[in-house]
């Protein structure tokens, strides 16, 4: 019998891990009871826990029984929920008004703690698989705390794997592509300063209004001309704040923010000069100051080749060679990139789409679908095992 098959027939008891996760969400570094219901059901399946990185992560270790090898290999979900009140009506919506399972954290959490209780039934490899329930993905980097915490030298993986359920693939279909996935996802806020004054007298004023107009307008060129077509980067002014009730007065400040995306870790620090430059000399030739506060998100998340390979082999095992497909990558952000900036291997992407128009992640609508719980299980599954096949 298959991995996936043995594990479909115990889908009753990850849907019960699953919703119970998402009646009860913990949001960025706050995942404390999210961490102690993974780390009971962990070690009641005899897994050896590790707690106290980024204050709420538990890392789950399970030694094979085939041999002796130190060989280890990293899977990794994250725990967190969002801010945002849930609108399904669901029997298991959130009981925390506020907080929600939006972004189906809640479901890699069961599928991995599925893959756990199974690898640490079976244990048929031989070399370690540290399985890695990471806190704070969707903002406060608990991946990147985990890195810089020394996660890979207390657990040296050869390889670290991530998985993310895409509510606009087909349930039971996977997608996988070599090098970025994601975005890198800087940040910017500007507060451009003149002379305010009266707004029947311009000349005496200097008009930040006009000048950050020029400057939203300026920015737009940035990537139509600087950035290859080949390549891919998104810069968003998405906040413009200036002026009061008073239509007769020119104000003396505005304030600009906004984000900027790209792919490439090139692509990134040229897009953060030009701008700094384009914002600098179009203030200056309106004779305004310009303070500029730049805050660096989370890097692109970048697939090494040869591991993409390898789990693409892995999905088509499991789910089918017709049921595997090139990822298109986003310009989102995921904080699984420090993890693949500090080792080599691949973050894959799980459909779970029950209709052409289910509501997208981060939607107040949004709830994982429970019937792919035992393909990501087994994913994660035959990935260990292959990777840790004992050498004949
Ligand atoms: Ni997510």
């Amino acid at each position: 019998m298959s991995a996936l098959a043995k594990l479909k027939e115990q889908n009753a008891e990850f849907t019960g891990w699953r919703r119970h996760l998402h009646q009860n969400p913990e949001t960025a570094f706050e995942e404390v009871k999210t961490s102690d219901y993974v780390a009971r059901l962990l070690e009641s399946w005899g897994v050896e826990v590790h707690r106290g990185m980024a204050k709420t992560a538990v890392v789950g270790v399970i030694k094979g029984k085939k041999g002796n090898s130190t060989r280890g290999i990293g899977l990794r979900a994250d725990m967190d929920a969002l801010n945002i009140f849930e609108e399904t009506n669901l029997p298991h919506s959130s009981k925390t008004p506020g907080k929600m399972h939006a972004c189906g954290h809640d479901g890699h959490t069961s599928m991995l703690l599925a893959a756990a209780k199974h690898l640490a039934e079976t244990r048929d490899f031989d070399g370690v698989v540290y399985t890695i329930f990471q806190p704070a993905e969707e903002g406060g980097g608990g991946g990147d705390v985990m890195v810089r915490e020394g996660f890979f030298d207390k657990f040296p993986c050869e390889a670290v794997f991530g998985m993310h359920n895409w509510p606009w693939m087909p349930a039971g279909t996977m997608a996988i592509c070599e090098g970025a996935v994601s975005a890198s996802t800087d940040t910017f806020e500007l507060k451009i300063t003149g002379k305010g004054g009266h707004a029947a007298f311009p000349h005496d004023t200097i008009d930040v209004i006009v000048c950050a107009s020029q400057i939203v307008s300026a920015l737009q060129h940035l990537v139509s001309r600087n950035v290859a077509p080949s390549d891919s980067a998104v810069l968003s002014v998405c906040k413009f704040q200036a002026g009061t009730q008073a239509l007769n007065v020119l104000p003396e400040t505005v304030e600009l923010g906004g984000t900027i995306r790209t792919l490439k870790p090139e692509t990134r620090e040229m897009m953060e000069q030009k701008f700094r430059h384009v914002v600098k000399t179009v203030a200056d030739a309106f004779g305004a100051q310009v303070e500029v506060k730049w805050h660096k998100g989370y890097p692109s998340c970048i697939n090494t080749p040869a591991e993409t390979d390898f789990a693409r082999n892995v999905a088509k095992a499991v789910v089918g060679e017709d049921k595997v497909f090139p990822f298109t990558p986003m310009m989102g952000g995921e904080d699984f990139a420090y993890f693949l900036e500090a080792c080599k291997g691949a973050y894959i992407i799980l459909g779970q789409g029950k209709t052409d128009n289910d509501p997208g992640l981060h939607s107040p609508h949004y709830d994982f679908n429970d019937e792919v719980l035992p393909v990501g299980a087994a994913y994660w599954v035959e990935l260990a095992q292959s990777w840790l096949a004992p050498k004949a």
